[in-house]
């Protein structure tokens, strides 16, 4: 009998080609994501779940889904995932990760640029006919991008792929991670600083680049964004919860940072009437850190290729949680 399985959001043909010719597909055809208790619904007698960062799969989604042989992840995140309960039931999970680093780090840069240059803030002033006279000297006054102290946090594929833009511009590169990068060092110039607070306060601009994890939560808080140079820039291509969001529109707001640029929020979609829009000196996304046709090409093919490696009994090609093919029944 041919495996059934089951994606959550309409993705690239190239995808559905390789899955097409394995598996039957049922696929939510929707724009907006699966609501959980269909999904909940969905997953009792699939084989395979392609899914989002949006999907909830914890371990009442596994435990409807006596099938399931595999779980594959359209992103390199998976906080949206019970691994662990995954694990527990010999479920192999499987990410995209390494083809979206660059992509991701191009958005972090962009939105550095973005806020210490104001290209927002200018685009509205420009576009609204607010701009009346030429050559003024004090008109709309940024930063120098090049030559400042960047402070990257998560050392990672993506955070040496933002290092490495960081060099480009002539920057003085920190970064602080769980472990220490040699390797990194080495190739790039880079300084490892040892505690959060000495990079805090040295960084002109701060760049995440964590998972969310039990240690990252709320890594970023009141006391953290007072450690900040009063000008300096805070960038969030990460997970929104790795910033305690409120504290963030507070230091903002009060000027005790200057500016922020951001692509993940604490709940996402952002609400419409978060007090953090109504902020001049942010500039937002709505999570587009990997959105280049090229790299979201590369991820949904990655996903499809982990979903067919599980479904055959192979081992995935990119696997969070590995230990499975060795305890597991896998
Ligand atoms: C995006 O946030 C991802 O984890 O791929
Ligand atoms: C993601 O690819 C990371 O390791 O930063």
């Amino acid at each position: 009998m041919k495996s059934v399985v089951y994606i959550t959001r309409k993705i690239f043909p190239e995808a559905i080609d390789i899955i097409g010719k394995v598996a039957e597909i049922k696929l939510w055809e929707s724009e907006s994501a699966i609501p959980y208790g269909t999904l909940l619904e969905q997953v009792r007698e699939i084989d395979g779940l392609l899914c989002m960062l949006s999907d909830k799969v914890d371990a009442a989604v596994l435990d409807a889904a006596p099938r399931l042989k595999v779980v594959s992840n359209y992103a390199v995140g998976y906080d949206n995932i019970n691994v662990a309960k995954a694990t527990e039931k010999g479920i192999p999970v499987g990410n995209t990760p390494g083809v979206l680093s660059e992509t991701t780090a191009d958005l972090a840069f962009a939105l550095r640029m973005a806020a210490a240059r104001r290209i927002a803030e200018a685009d509205r002033y420009t576009r609204n006919g607010l701009w009346k006279t030429t050559a003024n000297p004090g008109l709309m006054i940024g930063q120098d991008v090049h030559h400042s102290t960047l402070g990257i946090i998560g050392m990672g594929r993506i955070g040496a792929e933002m290092a490495r833009r960081g060099k480009g511009f002539q920057m003085h590169v920190l970064y602080h991670n769980r472990n220490r990068r040699q390797d990194i060092e080495r190739e790039l110039g880079v300084e490892y600083v040892a505690t959060l607070p000495e990079l805090l306060s040295r960084s002109d601009f701060v760049s995440l680049h964590v998972p969310l994890t039990e240690d990252t939560r709320k890594l970023i808080g009141a006391a953290e964004l007072a450690m900040m140079k009063p000008t300096a820039i805070l960038v969030n291509t990460a997970r929104g919860q790795v910033v305690d969001q409120k504290a963030l529109y507070q230091a903002l707001k009060s000027g005790k940072i200057a500016a922020a640029g951001i692509d993940v929020y604490e709940v996402e979609p952002v609400a419409a009437d978060d007090p953090l829009l109504t902020l001049d000196n942010v500039v937002f996304a709505p999570h587009i850190g990997s959105a280049s046709l090229a790299t979201r090409t590369k991820m949904a093919v990655m996903a499809a290729e982990n979903l067919v490696a599980g479904l055959q009994g192979k081992k995935l090609p990119n696997c969070v949680n590995p230990e499975v093919y060795k305890w597991g029944k896998g």
